[in-house]
């Protein structure tokens, strides 16, 4: 056994919280270093509306590397994208532990970490000083718990990111941060994307081409989808909508004894509901922007699932606690071996089967 795969079987038995903070230690230190090759070509992606050219579709969802630390590494073990946050203007501890739970028996987190992050000087300050052309690493900006002005905080959020990035992702689907979500109320979200898009057309003056995402929660009704989208659709700056973060749900296949712990539940059992609120969004929008999957994905006939249901790329963030950071590698060589079997030349053309 390697010392990598020794460190990946301890961080199991640790307590969740303790194992992503060892896990984000030993990539710092070099201990995790992982072996891939370059992309096979036929992975690539370029998202229709921004244009963003992604090696390949498979990208770390927010909430792994809240604090840009390890953006570097996790683009070295085969992510086509990662993304840092959520960061929020000041620094913020979050809610008090327990705040993280594997859910074993269900291939699920739940989590009520609540914006912890180092603030946005530290975060910008680690996004910078990273080499150029390193890879595609996405900016997620939120607002600290205790603004008077939350909105005020997702523009300064963007500002200070934008010429940092490769793009920027809103998040306003927290669970974990009382009222965020009300930002995706029609009102609401019309101030917010109004405000923020003044923001991003007086940056677009000087440093182009930075895709705008607005991240929405899965639990939304017919109506809540339909407004959101009508909204979304009328700001020609913004590029797309990731759908989706974590859920309040509790289905009641859920077998695990943290089941009933507060916070946003992700993994297996968001993959069903998660899907189809995407597909619910692309039947309204289409390829009018560019809509990124999220929720449950561990397998490439995860991936294939989202990209039926009009992603145009994905991300994943819980499934690497089961099975470890080699699994965007593991998922990349599986799409190639299903594209050879179906004679397929590009990842779109999994979309129109
Ligand atoms: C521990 C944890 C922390 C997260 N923190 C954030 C966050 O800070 N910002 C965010 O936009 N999403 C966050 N997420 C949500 C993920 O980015 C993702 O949208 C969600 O977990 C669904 O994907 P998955 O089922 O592959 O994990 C977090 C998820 C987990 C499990």
């Amino acid at each position: 056994m390697s010392l990598f795969d020794l460190a990946t079987s301890a961080v199991r038995i640790l307590p969740a919280e303790s194992a992503h903070r060892f896990t984000i230690k030993a990539l710092r230190t070099g201990l995790a270093r992982p072996t891939v090759g370059l992309d096979d070509p036929r992975l690539g992606v370029t998202l229709k509306k921004s244009g963003l050219r992604l090696p390949n579709p498979i990208g770390l969802a927010a909430g792994f590397d809240k604090n840009a630390e390890v953006f570097t590494q996790m683009l070295a073990f085969g992510f086509g994208f990662v993304e840092c946050g959520t960061v929020t203007p000041r620094p913020q501890a979050g809610n008090p532990r327990p705040r993280l739970f594997r859910l074993n028996e269900d291939s699920a987190v739940i989590n009520r970490m609540g914006f912890n992050n180092d603030g946005i000087g530290v975060y910008v300050r680690r996004l910078s000083a990273a080499p150029r052309l390193l890879g595609v690493v996405g900016a997620n900006v939120g607002a600290n718990k205790d603004s008077e002005d939350r909105i005020a905080d997702y523009v300064a959020g963007v500002k200070a990111v934008w010429p940092h990035c490769s793009y920027v992702t809103i998040n306003v689907s927290s669970p974990n941060t009382p009222g965020l979500r009300g930002l995706q109320d029609r009102g609401a979200l019309e101030e917010l994307l109004g405000r923020v898009g003044d923001a991003a057309r007086e940056m677009d003056k000087a440093v182009k081409d930075r895709p705008v995402f607005l991240k929405v929660a899965p639990d939304l009704d017919e109506n809540a989808i339909a407004d959101i989208a009508e909204v979304a659709l009328a700001q020609d700056w913004l590029s797309g909508l990731i759908i989706s973060n974590t859920t309040v749900d509790r289905p009641e296949t859920l077998g695990s004894k943290h089941k009933g712990e507060t916070g946003g539940l992700s993994g297996a059992p968001l993959l069903e509901k998660s899907t189809r609120v995407l597909g619910a969004f692309h039947d309204v929008i289409g390829d009018r922007l560019d809509l990124i999957g999220a929720g449950g994905i561990a397998s490439a006939e995860d991936v294939v699932a989202k990209l039926r249901a009009g992603a145009q790329a994905v991300q994943l963030y819980s499934a690497l606690v089961f099975h470890g950071p080699m699994l965007a590698q593991r998922i990349k060589d599986d799409l190639v071996h299903m594209m050879d079997e179906q004679g397929l030349n590009s990842i779109s053309d999994f979309r129109g089967r």
